[in-house]
């Protein structure tokens, strides 16, 4: 099959195919999501905190979010590649937000950017869609304003909330964006926006009813347990199967099993026994 493109993905939504994302922040991992045939995947900021340590996703830079675009990208043959534009790289100005979200194409090859744009960058959204990047909008909780909202809390649950989930989804497809993530929102309102809308619907604890579902690929996999939102879902443990493999690896080493013959290299005793002649026995 070959890439998904805007088109592609307008078509799930228009023939009723739920969409599946999932993060990815290196070369490896990206590669099995595709090769699983999940349809996007986010290089999201989150990466500052699952792969980085960092307790937020304040300190993601565009330096440190291009080298994981790239290396995710190289890895997508068919997934679709969207770029996280972090803290700083589009608040500033339009021309700011423009030559980031072409650093990402250019450096990156990456196939769309999404930032946690709000009604005041508006404008830069419709720049860079302009430039004819494709552009993910996303509502509802915003990570990046953890500080403004004293924690990561679910948004649009009172009538203020919901009509700024509400209107910013319709002002970012009125903006150009291509599809729009909804993150921490009751179900009944992404319902409702979903129906509303002519672009797709992408749920991270957003409920069953959007076009399509994200998840942060170390949280199903039981890779980063520092912060689990009650919206995700492990599906298995890696986690714990690292754990026990270095254990077996270290029991090994002390035991003397690893390396065995077949981890280490031969040579001829003709060879050895002019060494020893050369330089002497030990
Ligand atoms: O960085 C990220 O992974 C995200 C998702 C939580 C939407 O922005």
């Amino acid at each position: 099959m070959s890439k998904h493109t805007v088109k592609t993905i307008q078509a799930m939504k228009d023939n009723k195919e739920i969409i599946t994302m999932l993060t990815a922040y290196d070369f490896p991992t990206a590669k099995k999501v595709n090769d699983a045939g999940i349809d996007m995947i986010l290089v999201g900021d989150s990466c500052a905190m699952v792969v980085h340590g960092h307790p937020n996703t304040l300190t993601a830079t565009m330096d440190m979010m291009v080298l994981h675009c790239a290396a995710v990208a190289r890895a997508c043959d068919r997934t679709m590649v969207v770029a996280d534009m972090p803290f700083g790289s589009f608040q500033y100005s339009v021309e700011d937000t423009m030559k980031n979200a072409a650093r990402f194409v250019t450096e990156a090859a990456v196939d769309a950017v999404k930032f946690e744009a709000t009604p005041n960058h508006i404008a830069k959204t419709k720049a860079v869609v302009e430039m004819g990047i494709a552009c993910v909008g996303h509502v509802g909780l915003h990570p990046q304003a953890i500080g403004a909202l004293g924690g990561l809390k679910a948004q649009g649950r009172d009538m203020t909330s919901a009509r700024k989930v509400v209107s910013e989804a319709l002002a970012l497809q009125e903006a150009g964006c291509f599809a729009i993530i909804f993150e921490a929102v009751p179900t009944k309102l992404s319902d409702y926006v979903t129906r509303k809308l002519s672009i797709p619907t992408i749920s991270i604890g957003g409920g069953p009813k959007c076009s399509g579902q994200l998840l942060v690929t170390p949280d199903v996999l039981g890779l980063y347990d520092k912060f689990t939102p009650s919206f995700a879902k492990q599906y298995v443990n890696i986690g714990q199967i690292m754990i026990d493999t270095f254990r077996l690896y270290k029991k090994e080493v002390k035991e003397g099993v690893f390396p065995g013959k077949e981890n280490s290299y031969g040579m001829s005793d003709e060879i050895l026994e002019s060494i020893i002649k050369e330089f002497g026995e030990v």
